[in-house]
């Protein structure tokens, strides 16, 4: 059972972690993972609130038996996702709510391309059924089923722009297949034939440098810029429905946002 306490200390309020659950050491879910999603279940079931601040990371390591550097990845790909922020010199809090945070339009490749004034296309570099690994499994809610994986070059007005690594539970859309995807939309595809909308999604994004095999399929040098994305979308009923990693030539897209001072 979870127990925790807030302890008020000046305007902030400091949660301590100690009897917390133990973290699984002996399955295959990593330490850090584990943690990431105690602390999001804590944010979203109410019992870490915005402006909470976290006990440091030296204690949450002696807490969970667990090393600083696993607790500060954790850490970190909260503060990625935007559940907590690092207030430099006073520590990590969780986060205030933002309205509208990141609400940007949901488009598929095809439509940012279109919209962009350039023809999207596709080449499938494989389509295999697979066990996933265990980080996908959760983010699809998976269980023991099979997952599609999908590799697409992503070509716009026939130039290669960007590498996508997909996901999706296969008994979703059970007869998707090659030919199918040749040149079609995947959403689209989704939408027609398995009455699967995407609705919402949560995206990272972050530079990174092109590894071989990338720089040879997007035509580009090892070690030049690109853009990771990585995305998990949603449909309409608030099921996960596809996970994504990206990759894009930085030298050719250019990521666009509006932003206005009242959100
Ligand atoms: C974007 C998303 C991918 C998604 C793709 C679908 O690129 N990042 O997660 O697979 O759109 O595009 P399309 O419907 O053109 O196949």
């Amino acid at each position: 059972m979870l127990v925790y306490t807030s302890i008020p200390c000046k305007e902030v309020v400091i949660i301590n972690f100690k009897n917390i659950e133990n973290l699984k050491k002996s399955t295959a879910i990593p330490l850090y993972y584990q943690l990431e999603k105690i602390i999001t279940k804590m944010i979203e079931e109410g019992k870490l609130n915005p402006g909470d601040k976290l006990p440091s990371e030296r204690k949450l390591a002696d807490d969970f038996l667990i090393s600083r550097m696993t607790v500060r990845q954790a850490l970190n790909e909260l503060v990625n996702k935007g559940k907590l922020v690092r207030k430099s010199g006073l520590g990590t809090f969780v986060a205030k709510p933002k309205l509208q945070y990141g609400l940007f339009k949901l488009t598929s490749f095809t439509e940012d391309m279109k919209k962009r004034g350039l023809k999207a296309s596709s080449k499938i570099l494989s389509l295999e059924k697979i066990k996933p690994f265990e980080m996908v499994k959760n983010k699809l809610e998976a269980g023991d089923s099979y997952v599609y994986r999908l590799e697409r070059l992503r070509f716009a007005d026939d130039e290669p722009m960007a590498l996508e690594i997909s996901h999706l539970k296969v008994d979703i859309c059970p007869s998707l297949n090659r030919k199918k995807l040749k040149d079609q939309s995947l959403y689209q595809i989704l939408a027609d034939e398995f009455k699967i909308i995407m609705n919402h999604a949560e995206e990272t994004m972050e530079g990174g440098l092109a590894t071989a095999r990338e720089a040879e399929r997007l035509n580009i040098q090892v070690g030049d810029s690109v853009l990771l994305r990585e995305r998990l979308t949603y449909d309409q009923n608030d099921n996960p429905v596809e996970f994504v990693k990206s990759i894009y030539r930085s030298d050719r897209y250019k990521f666009y946002i509006s932003l206005n001072k009242d959100v």
